[in-house]
């Protein structure tokens, strides 16, 4: 069974499935784990001002991306398709629900194109920890501006991220993706345990980072905050673009669709408030300050790495590539799989054309910094595609799918998918009708800051 070929045979389209159980946990975490958690949830911690951002932001995961994690898992197994197919199965054919899928495709493809830049960042990174970090604090955050700055470490270095990602991604679902994130995501946690506790108990930043994280400064929160909180909570749990649709349609039958979300959930949330924990203590230690935006996890953590030295500094930064891999083959693989399924093309067929014309795309995103002052006034193409993706594309997408769930998809279905339907399932019920929803668009208008009754100054 294991070493069964799954869909990487060229035009032979049947569908993968994970080996096991643990199999799509761990991809599904996998998946929410990597960027996400480390190197984004603490920079824009850090620029949106700590604390309450991050009270926000929890309040998401457990309103609007628990729920969703749920319904996205739930479609995805009933039908076994990729997302434009799930939404027509459930529907019917040309049902205009189709757009939900269509969006979420087009989301994969974008925040590909930009993530792999940042996943490139991760790699040359783990060669400088080869090679060592030295001299003074300034002169290691410097090296990011270099990096960032010069078109051909950028561009070589996107390469070398997207021709990984293609490769995992041509293996297929068991052969590339399972085997991959069985091996590397217990790695991770490990190690991040390890940064938190040396970041708590051996500097003098920890108490310091946790008041920054845990307590609330409502004067702080923006109209911006609260919807990059709600867009960062869809981000770091794989949400809106119908990731989990995908994955969830490699799912077997009989496992609790809702404790592997809530399990897939915890962990992701977990891993970031480790990550955050960890890199705020190190910002506290050296009084850097703590809005230092893209660059915030690749010059702070190197200034402690000049001291425990390549030990610890080389595997974090090879865990840093494998999570963004892991994440990264999951935001492919929504992309290809809907030109398996839909268009009949071959697994590498599809895994190649997409994968090159995301790699392409993302060159824009490559250069950015180097066309436009960094991150100054003027916002480059990589900040716009984060923004618009993160937090438009992916809450739209997810409000499409939660209406969709709540009142297209069959009572009947549901309920088999979900297991039960006592209780627990009427909750879930309520909050997919109304109170996610709610929450969602409330959240967009305020980030558009047209909510009526609401004042926002002469902006
Ligand atoms: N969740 C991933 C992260 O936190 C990114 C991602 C977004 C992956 C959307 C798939 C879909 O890094």
């Amino acid at each position: 069974m294991v070493n069964e070929k799954d869909t990487n045979t060229e035009s032979v389209p049947v569908r993968g499935q994970w080996t096991g159980h643990l199999g799509f946990i761990l991809a599904a975490t996998g998946s929410a784990i990597g960027l996400g958690n480390i190197w984004k949830f603490p920079y824009i911690t850090g620029e949106y001002g700590g604390g309450a951002f991050v009270l926000v932001y929890l309040i998401c995961v457990v309103v609007v991306g628990l729920p969703l994690m749920i319904a996205e898992m739930m479609i995805g197994r009933r039908t076994q398709e990729n997302p434009v197919g799930a939404f027509q199965k459930l529907h019917h054919r040309g049902s205009p629900w189709q757009i939900t899928g269509w969006l979420g495709v087009a989301s994969g493809f974008f925040i590909l194109s930009f993530y792999s830049v940042v996943a490139g960042w991760a790699v040359a990174y783990t060669f400088k920890a080869i090679i060592g970090f030295t001299g003074s604090p300034e002169q290691i955050q410097n090296q990011f501006t270099e990096l960032v700055t010069s078109p051909i470490d950028s561009i070589l270095w996107h390469t070398v991220f997207m021709a990984m990602c293609i490769a995992i991604v041509m293996g297929g679902v068991r052969q590339g993706i399972e085997r991959w994130s069985k091996i590397l995501m217990p790695m991770l946690f490990l190690i991040l345990i390890g940064l938190m506790f040396y970041g708590l108990f051996f500097t003098r930043g920890g108490s310091e980072a946790l008041k920054f994280l845990f307590q609330p400064d409502f004067s702080k929160l923006s109209a911006e905050a609260v919807l990059s909180a709600l867009g960062h909570a869809f981000f770091t749990l794989s949400l809106g673009m119908g990731a989990m649709i995908t994955y969830g349609s490699y799912m077997k039958r009989n496992e609790s669709i809702m404790k592997d979300a809530v399990t897939v959930s915890f962990l992701d949330t977990f891993i970031a408030l480790m990550a955050g924990t960890a890199i705020f203590s190190l910002v506290f230690h050296y009084g850097m300050e703590p809005g230092q935006s893209v660059g915030l996890i690749f010059k702070t953590l190197p200034v402690l790495f000049k001291e425990t030295g390549p030990l610890i500094s080389v595997p974090f930064f090879i865990l840093l590539v494998f999570a963004a891999l892991t994440s990264a083959i999951s935001l492919l693989e929504v992309v290809v799989s809907y030109f398996i399924d839909e268009r009949g093309w071959g697994r590498v067929k599809s895994t190649l054309l997409l994968g090159l014309a995301i790699y392409i795309f993302g060159l824009l995103s490559a250069i950015s910094s180097i066309t436009l002052p960094f991150r100054g006034k003027d916002q480059g193409i990589f900040d716009i595609l984060d923004f618009v993706t993160t937090n438009y594309m992916l809450p739209v997408g997810g409000l499409l799918t939660c209406l969709f769930t709540a009142w297209v998809f069959r009572e009947a279905d549901k309920i088999e998918e979900f297991g039960s339907k006592g209780s627990i399932y009427h909750l879930f019920s309520i909050i997919v009708k109304i109170i996610t929803p709610i929450a969602v668009i409330i959240i967009i208008l305020h980030g558009l800051e047209l909510l009526p009754f609401m004042n926002y100054g002469n902006k």
